[in-house]
């Protein structure tokens, strides 16, 4: 069969597609200690993952055959360690520019790297970087996009499915492969040293981004604006005009329903 709506040069070029696998970014990294080459572009996408992995340690679900969970290769030499965050950038516009002729303005990058509909999750990333030396060697880009779910159980906190927000089917190759070229034009950018435009663009798609909201950090609850985001990645928040960086682990959002 031709594979034709994959139209970029690489990414998606070469697509292995799983019935059932631990988690696609495990399968890839097993591939790469391999002795044969991958491809950079290379992806694996399954139909089932029974032991999908989230951010943080959490696991990732998602109901057999009617999500996206795919992982792709890329082989980002070009990219100084130090700013890997600028691959977070990338993928996730990749993502955000699929989605949105689809879902519109609602749709935003909840920092780092989360892909959110108003205040609920439609999926996430978990990029898994092999540095050699000061490089990146390859990055493993594990992806999961929440398409045809109806129906989520409550462990799935605020998830939602592009079905339950249009009620309709879509194509999963299809969103897939439109992630693929999405993914790969915003890489060529940054390879192209388009870096501070990647930058721009991805704070202009940021949840909450220069929005009075309610945080927790260091077990204190306080109402802050996010007011940028390091070139490292760090989040910036303004607290009563004093500005601080938090990573991951260190910073957490609050809904209303959620003090
Ligand atoms: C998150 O916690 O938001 C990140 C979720 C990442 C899930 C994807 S599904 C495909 C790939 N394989 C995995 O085991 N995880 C990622």
């Amino acid at each position: 069969m031709q594979n034709n709506i994959f139209s970029g040069l690489f990414v998606g070029q070469n697509l292995l597609s799983l019935k059932e696998v631990d988690s696609t970014n495990n399968f890839l990294k097993d591939l790469l200690s391999n002795s044969k080459p991958v491809p950079e572009g290379t992806v694996i996408m399954a139909e089932t993952q029974f032991a999908g992995r989230g951010q943080q340690n959490n696991k990732w679900h998602a109901e057999p055959g009617k999500n996206l969970t795919f992982s792709i290769l890329l082989k980002p030499t070009f990219l100084a360690a130090t700013d890997q965050f600028d691959l977070t950038r990338a993928v996730s516009l990749g993502v955000y520019d699929t989605l949105c002729p689809i879902l519109g303005s609602e749709l935003k990058i909840k920092w780092p790297n989360d892909i959110y509909y108003g205040d609920k999750k439609l999926g996430g990333m978990l990029i898994e970087n092999i540095l050699q030396g000061s490089q990146i060697k390859n990055a493993i880009i594990g992806i999961g996009l929440n398409i045809n779910q109806d129906i989520f159980p409550d462990e799935a906190g605020n998830a939602t499915s592009v079905k339950q927000i249009l009620h309709k089917y879509y194509d999963l190759r299809q969103i897939l492969a439109e992630i693929c070229n999405n993914i790969e034009a915003y890489y060529l950018n940054l390879k192209a040293g388009k870096i501070n435009d990647v930058r721009n663009v991805y704070l202009s798609r940021l949840y909450w981004f220069n929005e009075q909201k309610r945080f927790r950090a260091n077990g204190e609850v306080f109402d802050g604006v996010i007011t940028g985001v390091k070139d490292n990645g760090l989040l910036v928040v303004k607290q009563n005009d004093k500005e601080s960086t938090y990573n991951l682990k260190e910073i957490e959002f609050l809904n209303n329903n959620k003090l």
